[in-house]
């Protein structure tokens, strides 16, 4: 279309020659900026005591986020974990996890609330105009957004109102108290509990199937036996536990293929004890070649030289079987006497 083809009232018109080249005055603009509504104060700003009343809320609610977080601690103390209570509509939940959300939710909401309260009633509610400039900041625009910077600071009467700021201070302080106490739940250290298991010295060596005591006579040459100590039964609570630990295999061999002499010395006649537990990942060991005298770990196939001290012979494995040293009763029947001298188990050794 040429120029002799444009309707005339889309020409400039002698008005529009007195614009700047290149532009064109609008005429009815439907996108014309409404410009901002004019300022109306708050109550909060004519009248000190209606902003101190604003005041004393928001200190309440961040007061309460502390009181809640102290709530959250005692609940996490007191309240033991297999405690249920009724909650309608919900039904039967647990104590101590309704208590500790309701009471750290509430912490949380606090602070939020008294935060908004705080900027809807004291802090300035002037709009501002802004109009879109370069992005590359100017030094006298970046000295502007400092100088807008302190007077957005004194505005939201940060420093003359003490009280919300430091309740404030107090009530953000406090919220990550929670987060710490829920570190508890990782466990109770372990403290020396790796170190020892059920056996002791006196403790009768007990057979595993049949839950007898056994005598020496019991343990034939070329078997493998699988015992526990006195006292534990599986119907108790922590039978895993304890026999994850206190597992022990015997196996005779004639005193003369043995070939440490203090393997000779913990044992009785050629009877000799050792951990179950393999001591590379904890496998429980159950193959006996009774000809090498050889113990296999079905996991990994670590060897254990049963006639040498238990010391790895193949795979994985870093460390030798614990051996445990054993006697006979008054009675006649095997016993320990003692506990294993070192930790059983996965390379405990390591991690100190
Ligand atoms: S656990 Fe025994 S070899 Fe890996």
């Amino acid at each position: 279309m040429s120029s002799q083809e444009i309707p005339e009232e889309n020409l400039p018109s002698a008005q529009d020659a007195d614009q700047p080249h290149g532009s064109v005055a609008v005429k009815d603009d439907p996108f014309a900026d409404p410009g901002l509504p004019p300022h109306e104060h708050r109550i909060q700003d004519i009248d000190e005591r209606a902003a101190k009343r604003s005041e004393r809320v928001v200190a309440f609610l961040f007061v309460l986020s502390m009181l809640s977080t102290i709530a959250f601690i005692a609940a996490f103390v007191a309240i033991k974990p297999g405690k249920s209570i009724y909650v309608f509509p919900i039904g039967h939940i647990s104590a101590l996890n309704f208590a500790l959300g309701m009471t750290l939710g509430l912490a949380l909401f606090c602070i939020g609330a008294g935060a908004v309260h705080w900027a809807r009633t004291l802090m300035s509610d002037v709009e501002v105009a802004d109009e879109r400039h370069a992005i590359e900041a100017e030094p006298a625009v970046k000295a502007k957004v400092l100088a807008d910077f302190k007077q957005g600071a004194q505005e939201s009467q940060f420093g003359r109102r003490k009280l919300i700021r430091n309740t404030l201070f107090g009530a953000v302080a406090m919220v990550p108290l929670s987060g710490i106490v829920l570190l508890r739940d990782l466990g109770p250290l372990p403290e020396d509990k790796l170190r020892h298991t059920a056996w002791k010295a006196g403790k009768l060596l007990v057979n595993v199937n049949t839950n007898e005591p056994l005598r020496p006579s019991d343990i034939a040459v070329g078997s493998l036996t699988f015992a526990k100590p006195e006292g534990v039964e599986e119907h108790d609570e922590d039978f895993q536990q304890v026999m994850g630990k206190a597992a022990l295999m015997l196996v005779r061999i004639q005193p003369e293929d043995i070939k440490d002499k203090q393997e000779l010395a913990w044992g009785h006649e050629g009877i000799v004890a050792y951990s179950k537990v393999c001591t590379h990942v904890g496998c429980p060991i159950s193959l006996y070649e009774q000809q090498t005298h050889h113990v296999l770990c079905p996991c990994h196939q670590s060897t254990f030289d049963l006639s040498d001290g238990a010391r790895v012979i193949f795979g994985p494995a870093g460390h030798a079987l614990p051996q445990l040293r054993i006697g006979v009763s008054a009675e006649g029947y095997l016993q320990a006497l003692g506990d294993f001298a070192e930790p059983v188990g996965p390379a405990f050794w390591e991690r100190g």
